[in-house]
C-alpha cells in the first residue's frame, strides 16, 4: 500500500561545516510511483563523510545527513514498482538520480552523468528540506533504479560498506581487467583498501598490501593479501620497482606518489579512487620511462553495483566491520581521521531511536 505521505524521521546531522553531528528530525517526500520507501538497518559510514561534513570539497551543503553505504528492507513500493517486494533486503549507494538521458547514463554509467548526478545527500532536490539526505536516517526514499538487491546470504551490517567502498574499488578491477596472472597492489588499509584486497584477491589475482602502517600487515594477509609493502621501507619499495600490473590508490590525503608509480611495469596503471583534490609536482619520468599511467574512477554505475553485489553474494565478500552506535558517530570520525578504524564503521540504525 502506498501512503501518501512520510512521517517524519529521526536522523543524525551536521548543521554547519566542521559541527558535530547531533540528531535532528527530517521529512521524506512521499512515495511515489517509480519510488521505495525503505526502513534502514544499517550505514556504513565512509570517508567522503568526513570530507563532506569538513566541506573538503567546497561543495557541502547543510544540514547535512551523511551516509551512503545503505542497507535497509523494503517498506512499500510505488504502483509501478513490480520488481521488490515488502520486507526485501536492498541497498542505496552515493546515487539517488541522474539525467537517464545522456551517453553516460545511456551506458549505465550514471556516475559520469553529464548532465550531473544526484548524491544520496547534500546535493539540491525537490524533496522537502531541499536538499538529499543520507542514511544516517531511519528512513529513505528512493527511485527505483537507484536501489539494488542485497543478496540475503551476506551480513547486513557487513555488507553496507559494499555501496560505496566495495564499488569503488571493484569497479576500478574490473575496468583494468584484474584476474589470475596479475600482480595487484593496494595502496591505502581502510574502508576502501580492504575492500580492494578482498575483491582482487577474489578475483584471482596476486595481491600485495602497500601501507605506511607496518603493523597492518597481519590483518592485510588475513583479509586476501600475498604480500605487504611497508612504504617507508625505501629497501622494499626500490626491489618492488616494475613488478606490478596494476596499482588501487585509496590514500585520502596529497600525497608523493611518483614513488608508487616505479612500482608499474610497462604500459600499466595506477588507478586513483582517494578523493585528494589538486596534486602538486607529477614526475613525468616514471610516466615517460615506462608508458605508464595514471588514472583515477568515480564509484560505480548501479548496473555495475548490481554485478558487484552478485559477486559479493557468490564469494561472500564482506567488509570487516566496526558496528557503532550512533552517539558515538563524532568519536568515530576522529578515528577514522587517524586511520585507527578496522576497517568500516558502521552505524546500527537502531540506536537511532
Ligand atoms: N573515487 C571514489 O568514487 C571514492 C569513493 C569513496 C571514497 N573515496 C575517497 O577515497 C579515499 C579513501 O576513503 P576510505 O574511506 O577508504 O578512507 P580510510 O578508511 O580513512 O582509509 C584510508 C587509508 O589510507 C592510508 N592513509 C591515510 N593517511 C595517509 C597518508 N597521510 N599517507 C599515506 N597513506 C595514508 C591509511 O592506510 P595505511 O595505514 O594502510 O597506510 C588509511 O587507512 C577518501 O579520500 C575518500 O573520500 C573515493
Ligand atoms: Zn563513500
Ligand atoms: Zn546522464
Amino acid at each position: 500500500m502506498n501512503s501518501p505521505f512520510v512521517k517524519p524521521t529521526p536522523a543524525f546531522a551536521a548543521s554547519s561545516a566542521r559541527a558535530r553531528l547531533a540528531p535532528v528530525t527530517i521529512e521524506r517526500r512521499a512515495v511515489g510511483p517509480r519510488d521505495v520507501l525503505i526502513d534502514i538497518d544499517y550505514c556504513g559510514v565512509c570517508h567522503s563523510d568526513l570530507h563532506m561534513v569538513n566541506n573538503d570539497w567546497g561543495m557541502s551543503a547543510f544540514p547535512m545527513v551523511p551516509g551512503h553505504e545503505i542497507i535497509g528492507r523494503v517498506v512499500t513500493t510505488g504502483a509501478e514498482v513490480t520488481d521488490l517486494v515488502p520486507g526485501q533486503r536492498t541497498g542505496v549507494g552515493c546515487l539517488v538520480d541522474s539525467c537517464r538521458q545522456c551517453e553516460a547514463c545511456e551506458d549505465h554509467l550514471e556516475q559520469y552523468c553529464a548532465k550531473g548526478f544526484t548524491l544520496t545527500y547534500s546535493s539540491p532536490t525537490r524533496d522537502p528540506g531541499g536538499l538529499t539526505f543520507g542514511g544516517y536516517s531511519k528512513q529513505i526514499v528512493v527511485d527505483r533504479n537507484y536501489v539494488v538487491k542485497v543478496p540475503e546470504n551476506l551480513d547486513p551490517a557487513a555488507a553496507a560498506p559494499l555501496l560505496c567502498a566495495g564499488i569503488t574499488t571493484y569497479s576500478p578491477l574490473v575496468h583494468w581487467k584484474v584476474g589470475p596472472g596479475m600482480t595487484v597492489g593496494v595502496i591505502g588499509l581502510g574502508g576502501l583498501g580492504h575492500m580492494g584486497v578482498k575483491f582482487a584477491h577474489a578475483m584471482g589475482a596476486r595481491v600485495v598490501m602497500i601501507t605506511t602502517s607496518a603493523h597492518k600487515g597481519e590483518d592485510a594477509r588475513r583479509l586476501g593479501a600475498d604480500e605487504v609493502l611497508v612504504s617507508s621501507d625505501a629497501q622494499a619499495m626500490a626491489a618492488s620497482m616494475g613488478r606490478f600490473d596494476f596499482l588501487l590508490n585509496t590514500i585520502p590525503v596529497p600525497h608523493d606518489f611518483n614513488a608508487y608509480m616505479m612500482l608499474l611495469k610497462r604500459d600499466c596503471t595506477m588507478c586513483i579512487v582517494g578523493a585528494i583534490g589538486p596534486t602538486a609536482n607529477l614526475n613525468t619520468a616514471p610516466l615517460i620511462m615506462g608508458r605508464r599511467t595514471v588514472a583515477g574512477s568515480l564509484i560505480g554505475g548501479l548496473k555495475e553495483t548490481q554485478e558487484m553485489l552478485d559477486f559479493a553474494g557468490r564469494h561472500n565478500v564482506v567488509a570487516d566491520v566496526e558496528v557503532i552506535d550512533i552517539a558515538t558517530i563524532n568519536e568515530a570520525y576522529g578515528r577514522m581521521q587517524r586511520s585507527d578504524v578496522k576497517y568500516r564503521f558502521v552505524i546500527d540504525v537502531a540506536t537511532l531511536g
